[in-house]
């Protein structure tokens, strides 16, 4: 089934692709509220430098082992070292836990987009309206069913190819928006500019190791490593692209975008709310408490609003289809069977296991795993356990077993391999040395030793 593998055509085709794939609720949703969860500033640098050296490093590595072995991740693993085998294996598992929570908040999004659409935005910016929302059982199982069931259809009949051209306009569109957005509310709000100081000053008296732990999770989920996409996006790369420009210019974008969304949503916390620590700490709900807020207040809101939470719709959209997409052609390729039955099988997955992160607000918010609701559970489950794991496990296998140089010489089949020597040293001691830290700290904080 790999005999041919197509390749992407130009040089900046690979990046846009790469770069659709990983900016996607994780840069607009998730990296706010941790950044405003877990101090602000402090946050921000470190998930910066991390995102320089480590995310870097191992972004370099995943796309040169997808390009050197030309196969999906669960061969490259296979043929790098047979003994590794199971780490394709477990980095495939890790977008099917993700697939059906994220499909929950995407189901969120839609609701916000439909209220949007009907006028509701006085309503939704009331500070109860996304909890209460959050309190019923029927709603967000339907809009989480509407959301997995249209990246399923999409997914089926191979309309893709469709989607993310539509995708590729709606992206300069979102970051204009971000951009205005953010300005108008640090230029119109009383105390928006505190916001703005918190989140770009450090305050070092807020760091902890959890702040670490926070950013490198996030690092894995927004630039899709640890899960085996870039391998499989490596292995469709051609050998004269430049992958260590190419990883810059990704790195940028992803972080660019993620960055903006802080900016975008921290100073109106800080605006309607005073910088009150319960405002900050909030999590999940973050983005969908304070957006509305900011639209009601705006001249033209509703519209700007409507059009604001279409795009996030797509940029979800978008990358529920790479992650579904992963899982349905790990399922042909290993049970042998065809794109119809492997499809509903993973429908079916993940309707059973997002229905559980769908209603642990509500029907079942008393059944907590390690303390948290299933939501939450499968988002450290699989960003602070399994990709730390993962990727631990690369940095062994590249760092001793098949060296460094393995990778280096792939990558200087294009060019010049600037970073070469801080390539080395992250993946051999840094990062492992890093990740092992990383990881025992996930494991004190579910167990309760350590606060999160
Ligand atoms: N990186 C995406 C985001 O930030 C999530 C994702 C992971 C998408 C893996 C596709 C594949 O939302």
């Amino acid at each position: 089934m790999e005999s041919k593998r197509s390749s992407f055509s130009g040089k900046i085709g690979f990046v846009l692709a790469a770069a659709g794939s990983a900016v996607g609720l994780g840069n607009i949703w998730r990296f706010p509220y941790l950044a405003a969860k877990y101090g602000g500033g402090v946050f921000l640098l470190v998930y910066i430098i991390l995102s320089v050296t480590f995310g870097f490093s191992l972004m370099i590595a995943e796309i040169a082992i997808g390009r050197k072995t030309q196969l999906s991740p669960i061969g490259a693993f296979k043929a790098l070292d047979k003994r590794f085998s199971f780490v394709g294996w477990l980095a495939s598992i890790v977008p099917a836990i993700i697939l059906p929570y994220y499909s929950v908040i995407g189901g969120w999004v839609m609701k916000f987009t439909a209220g949007f659409i009907m006028g509701n935005t006085a309503e939704m910016s009331h500070d109860k309206y996304f909890s209460d929302y959050l309190g019923q059982v029927w709603e967000p199982l339907g809009w989480f069913a509407l959301f997995i069931g249209l990246t399923s259809l999409i997914v089926l009949f191979g309309v893709k190819k469709g989607i993310e051209k539509v995708s590729k306009v709606m992206m300069p569109i979102l970051v204009v928006l971000i951009l205005g957005i953010s300005i108008y509310t640090i230029v119109t709000m009383d105390g928006a500019i505190d916001g703005v100081i918190f989140y770009i000053k450090p305050d070092f008296s807020k760091f902890s190791i959890m702040t670490v732990v926070a950013a490198m999770g996030q690092l894995f989920y927004s630039m899709s490593l640890a899960m085996g996409i870039m391998i499989t996006f490596g292995s469709y790369m051609k050998k004269e692209i430049k992958i260590e420009k190419s990883v810059h210019q990704i790195e940028l974008f992803d972080t660019g975008i993620a960055f903006l969304a802080g900016l975008m949503i921290i100073p109106s916390v800080f605006a309607f709310s005073g910088g009150d620590e319960k405002a900050l700490g909030q999590g999940a709900g973050l983005m969908f408490v304070t957006l509305p807020k900011v639209f009601d207040s705006m001249p033209a809101g509703n519209v700007i609003g409507v059009v604001f939470f279409i795009m996030v719709f797509f940029a979800a959209l978008t990358s529920s289809i790479s992650l579904m997409e992963t899982v349905v052609s790990v399922f042909i390729d290993k049970l042998k069977i065809n794109r119809k039955l492997s499809c509903l099988i993973v429908l079916i997955i993940s309707l059973f296991l997002g229905i559980s992160s769908a209603l642990g607000s509500s029907a079942w918010k008393n059944i907590k795993i390690f303390g948290m609701q299933f939501l939450d559970f499968f988002d450290f489950a699989s960003n602070n356990i399994l990709m730390p794991i993962i990727a631990l496990l690369t940095c062994i296998l590249i760092g001793y077993i098949l060296k460094p140089k393995f990778i280096v010489e792939e990558v200087e089949l294009s060019g010049k391999f600037n970073q070469k020597s801080m390539f080395n040293i992250m993946i051999k001691y840094i990062a492992p040395i890093f990740l092992v830290i990383i990881l025992v700290s996930s494991v004190l904080n579910a167990l309760g030793y350590i606060e999160i």
